[in-house]
This record gives structure tokens, sequence and C-alpha cells, in this order.
């Protein structure tokens, strides 16, 4: 069992979008035993929107639904942040799930945060950081 953690650069995108591109990816993962968490920051003044998914699984089930997402349009400047060999799923309830990550929930996750200046909100340089990811998708964690 493997989990793989990587962060993203958002284009714009629709609620519409994001929520086809979740029941697609619910569809797709649950045939292949993938389990996961999609986070989604929306894009404010300070900074581009952003991505950032858990997806866990066997190797070569995670080598191939990575290898399509790594190459889908709707993001780029993807960093693989995080690919590890695990004992147990994080996320073993979802297919996948998508969350709206607020400055609350960074708040929560972050001690020491505040918006403007300690995490570097400016160009979400915090959030290409393996331990801070981590921190935010426990939050999640049921
Ligand atoms: C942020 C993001 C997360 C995605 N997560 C998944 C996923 O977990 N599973 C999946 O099958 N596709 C996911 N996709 C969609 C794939 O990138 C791709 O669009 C889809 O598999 C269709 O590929 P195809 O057009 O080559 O058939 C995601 C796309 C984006 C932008």
């Amino acid at each position: 069992m493997r989990r793989v953690i990587y962060s993203s650069h958002a284009h714009p995108i629709e609620q519409g979008e994001l929520q086809r591109l979740l029941r697609f990816s619910q569809n797709w993962n649950e045939e292949f035993g993938i389990t996961g968490l999609l986070i989604y920051y929306p894009a404010d003044e300070f900074h581009p929107a952003t991505f950032l998914q858990a997806l866990e699984g066997e190797l070569h089930d995670l080598e191939d639904v990575y290898a399509k997402i790594s190459q889908d349009n709707r993001h780029e400047k993807l960093v693989l942040l995080a690919n590890d060999e695990v004992r147990s799923r994080w996320f073993g309830e979802w297919s996948m799930d998508l969350r709206y990550l607020t400055t609350d929930d960074l708040r929560r996750a972050l001690p020491g945060f505040t918006s403007a200046n300690a995490f570097d909100a400016q160009d979400t340089k915090w959030i290409a950081d393996a331990s801070v990811a981590e921190s935010l998708l426990n939050l999640y964690i049921t």
C-alpha cells in the first residue's frame, strides 16, 4: 500500500466542473481500489488557486492514476510531496472526496498561521511542504 501526496496550482475552475471531476474520480478510483482526498484552496488576491491531493492504493494503480492527473491541463506546477509505502489508509472510506480549504482550516492545522505572513501566503510556498500538507489532510481524517 502506498500514499502519494502532491500539490499544484489550479487554473480557475467552476464549482460544477469540480463536482464533475469528483464524480469521475470516484468512479475510476473505486474500480481500482484507490482512496483519497482532494483539497481545493480557491484563489484570492494573495495566491493562486491550489490543489492538494492524497491518493492511496497499490503501486501499479497509483502510477496509472498519477500519470493521468499530472498531465491534466486543469492544473500546473505539480509538486510531488510524498510517495511512501504505508501500513494503512487515511481515507479508506472515500474513493475520493473534495474539501474547500479556508483560512480557518489553515489556522487549525498550522499553529501560528496568519493569512498574511507566517507561511508566505503570497505564493503558497507553504503548501509545497510535505509536513504542512499532512497536517492539512489530517484535518479531514475521520
Ligand atoms: C486536481 C485533479 C485531481 C484528479 N483526481 C483524479 C482521481 O483521483 N482519479 C481519476 O481517475 N482522475 C482524477 N483526475 C482526472 C484526470 O486527471 C483525468 O482528467 C481523467 O482521468 C480523464 O482522463 P482521460 O481524459 O485521459 O481519460 C483529477 C484531475 C485533477 C485536475
